[in-house]
């Protein structure tokens, strides 16, 4: 049996007068919270979680990280870094990050090992765009995205990745895939994930992302291959966040 996670991704949002707003109420409305949740900040504002959340059960982690370890890389943060700050998790891979940064397959395949190496957990982000999906590519298109992912990955360190199923029409768009589309998508993942080991593919996350919220979290979440979210702008109210947690 999977345990679900919902993960926070929130971008670049925030202040400190807010996230401590924003964590003391998703702290209070946590109590009993079943699944794993965890909020992935701005770098600048690991410090601020690691004091309001240590022993709240709560996890944290980075929207990214460098593929290198240390030295002349010019802001750029590194794995030990975030360690530093007792990150559990980083996003990589995120379309924002493909798409502003340049970032490819190759280079989030690179991170992915260097977190996985350190013992963080990676959030890798695979989707398709909406021409892409009107066009019918959708499968060839994850598939390329995780056969990169999955040539550079010991089939042993299977489970330590989670997947994010994010398809890049749906990201802050208020459109979502329907349960039956992201199934679908995530039943391809999965998959993949088999064809490297059949075993530790069925421990493998995979989060939905994209215009996740409260009134369509339960049905999503209800999909057996749909493993969790990662939430974007519901994340940053506490109410709509707990919401989503409470399904999961
Ligand atoms: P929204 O939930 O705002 O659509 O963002 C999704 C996302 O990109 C999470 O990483």
């Amino acid at each position: 049996m999977r345990r679900k996670l919902v993960c926070g991704n929130w971008k670049m949002n925030g202040s400190l007068v807010s996230n401590a707003v924003l964590l003391a109420g998703i702290k209070a409305g946590l109590s009993q919270s079943s699944c794993d949740v965890a909020v992935c900040v701005p770098a600048v504002y690991l410090a601020q979680c690691q004091s309001a959340l240590t022993g709240s059960g709560l996890s944290w982690g980075a929207q990214d990280v460098s593929a290198h370890a240390s030295g002349a890389y010019t802001g750029e943060i590194s794995v030990s870094m975030l360690q530093d700050f007792s990150c559990e998790y980083v996003i990589l891979g995120h379309s924002e990050r493909r798409a502003y940064h340049g970032e490819s397959d190759a280079l989030v395949a690179l991170k992915m090992q260097r977190v996985i190496q350190s013992g963080l957990t990676p959030v890798v982000c695979v989707g398709e765009s909406l021409a892409e999906r009107e066009s019918g590519q959708t499968e060839a298109v994850v598939s390329a995205q995780m056969d990169v992912l999955l040539a550079a990955i010991d089939a042993a360190d299977l489970a330590k990745m989670v997947i994010a199923y994010e398809p890049v029409w749906a990201i802050g768009t208020g459109k979502t895939a329907t349960p039956e589309m992201a199934q679908d998508v995530h039943a391809i993942l999965r998959a993949k994930l088999g064809q490297k080991n059949g075993e530790l593919a069925q421990a493998v996350r995979i989060l939905y992302g994209g215009s996740m919220k409260p009134d369509n979290a339960r049905e999503l979440l209800a999909m057996p291959d749909i493993d969790g979210g990662l939430i974007g702008g519901a994340a940053l109210n506490s109410a709509d966040f707990l919401a989503i947690v409470h399904f999961a």
